[in-house]
């Protein structure tokens, strides 16, 4: 059974729902799931006048916290952030950070590997976002399984790098159909993947 790990980080809460997605569909593809969310490095006073970042660090602070074993102990990652100025969040990166001893001694090599994002504008630097992280999969020694263009719903999402959403002016767009296929798909793309490496 492929171990599929989903680690992610989310301000304002879509992130959180991509990555529960992205579970239920690695699950469904037959993986076993680890969910894991980026804990908050923020002061929760910080942003405490914006209710969707209260509302989703409060569902979710007592969840797990994502550790390097949870890289260590899967066969495949698909790592989630929000865009912040055509890059990963500082806090997925501080956890990205975090990683150093393990990479020093090859726990991070040879497994697959894609990302999520999501950013206000379509614009914004989504595909920025997803090349960052997947330099850093290059220096991890990690197989990168972008979704490009193998399944005919990807010409509808149009992301071959990921997949990434659209949050939209006031930051309360809806993860669409079409996303939400793509989320499906990547999952099962990436463990479908690391099923055959496994094999081979
Ligand atoms: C500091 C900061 C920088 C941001 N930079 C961008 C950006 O470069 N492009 C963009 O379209 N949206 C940007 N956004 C909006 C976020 O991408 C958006 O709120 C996020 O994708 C929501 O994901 P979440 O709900 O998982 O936190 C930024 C938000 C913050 C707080």
């Amino acid at each position: 059974m492929v171990k599929l790990s989903v680690i992610y980080y989310s301000a304002t809460g879509h992130g959180t729902t991509m990555a529960r997605r992205i579970a239920d569909a690695g699950a469904d593809a037959g993986a076993e799931v680890r969910l894991r969310h980026v804990a908050e490095t923020n002061d929760p006073a910080t942003f405490a006048q914006n209710p969707a970042w209260t509302a989703n660090y409060e569902a979710t602070k007592d969840h797990p916290a994502a550790t390097g074993d949870d890289i260590v102990w899967a066969d495949a990652v698909i790592f989630g952030s929000p865009t912040r100025f055509g890059s990963p969040a500082a806090p997925f990166r501080s956890y990205i950070d975090s990683l150093g001893a393990l990479w020093a001694r090859g726990a991070l090599a040879d497994k697959v590997y894609a990302g999520f994002t999501s950013s206000q504008t379509a614009h914004g630097g989504q595909e920025t976002t997803l090349i960052n992280l997947y330099v850093t999969l290059m220096h991890f020694g990690g197989i990168i399984v972008p979704p490009g263009y193998t399944d005919e719903l990807k010409f509808a999402d149009g992301n071959p790098y990921g997949v990434s959403h659209i949050t939209g002016g006031d930051n309360q767009s809806p993860v669409d159909d079409a996303t939400n296929a793509a989320l499906d798909h990547l999952a099962h793309r990436v463990v479908t993947t690391a099923g055959r490496l496994s094999v081979g």
